[in-house]
């Protein structure tokens, strides 16, 4: 069987384009799976999943633990504010308690960068990085990437843009990573203020100006001002925002050519997108929920593989 060259999905800056290659075609057979009356395999019956959110989530979370039990996977949950974190205990105390119950993988969202790095080194299990503060968020560059994929074909040569708060987004690195290992062109839109400095040194084009950008790609990723990230004001407001960065129904027909639109949710209707425009035929946003649970068994399930290995 082919196999992963990692142990952990830390972050897609450890994945060679092989890797990613094998979770698409894994991905494949999952979704093919997912889309069967019986929607369940046998894979995982005897292993046990732990689902660590110290950080709210909506999609992620149930995408995960959907893909867990798709597999047949024991699962638990947990989110920080019920937990004795919130009692001063410390990340890897918790995660080596919970290990103690033969826990065999963590899926841990955490705000701070690095969290999943530094747990994958100091506790004994597979880590899952569902998103470490506004470092990476690997699951959903992958199932971003595979919906492109499936939309446009290979993707090397296609023209992708990332549009909005790129300083903050875990899933604006995430995707640049990934879709650079895939070969794909790269322009990243946004006010300057939101837009890292050395961007450019990534090996994409940046731009502050919204119609040109939209005018160059193929498929244009909106994504969400982090306002929780934020304690200084990087814009005067949100309608000026809007008006500037924001996609509607105006500037899409102005294109005059067709664009794929994702975005990773949860969507601020009106501020990174219209109403309209979001629930357009040429937005794949439910296409990404969808795929989402199909790529996260394939991370899953390959993960488990490697920890077979390394257990014999
Ligand atoms: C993203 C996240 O949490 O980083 N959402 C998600 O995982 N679906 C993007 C966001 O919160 O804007």
């Amino acid at each position: 069987m082919e196999q992963l060259s990692v142990n952990h999905l830390l972050g897609i800056k450890y994945l060679k384009k092989e890797d990613i290659q094998l979770i698409f075609k894994t991905a494949d057979h999952f979704k093919e799976v997912i889309n069967r009356p019986i929607k369940k395999v046998p894979s995982l019956r005897d292993i046990t999943i732990a689902n660590l959110f110290f950080e709210n989530s909506t999609r992620t979370k149930l995408s995960f633990e959907l893909a867990e039990k798709r597999l047949s996977a024991d699962v638990i949950n947990f989110s920080a504010s019920q937990s004795s974190v919130k009692k001063g205990e410390t990340l890897i105390d918790t995660v080596n308690n919970i290990l103690a119950m033969k826990v065999d993988l963590i899926v841990m969202r955490h705000p701070y960068p690095g969290a999943a790095l530094f747990l994958s080194k100091n506790v004994d299990a597979c880590i899952i990085n569902a998103g470490d503060g506004t470092h990476e968020h690997p699951s959903q560059a992958l199932l971003d990437a595979y919906s492109l994929k499936e939309k446009l074909g290979e993707l090397k040569g296609k023209k992708i843009a990332i549009v909005g708060d790129i300083l903050h987004s875990r899933v604006a690195l995430s995707n640049i990573y990934a879709l650079k290992i895939l070969g794909a062109e790269l322009q990243v839109c946004g006010p300057k203020s939101l837009i890292p400095k050395h961007i450019e040194s990534l090996g994409v084009k940046m731009s502050t100006d919204l119609m040109q950008t939209l005018k160059w790609c193929d498929a244009v990723n909106m994504l969400r001002i982090q306002n929780e990230r934020m304690n200084l004001k990087y814009f005067p407001s949100t309608r000026e925002y809007a008006q500037l960065y924001g996609l509607d129904a105006k500037k899409i027909t102005k294109l005059k050519k067709e664009i794929l639109l994702l975005h990773p949710g949860p969507i601020n209707r009106g501020v990174e997108i219209t109403s309209d425009v979001a629930d357009s035929k040429n937005a794949i946003i439910l296409d990404q929920v969808e795929n989402g649970v199909a790529i996260r068994m394939a991370i899953i399930y390959l993960l488990v593989a490697k920890l077979n290995i390394s257990s014999t």
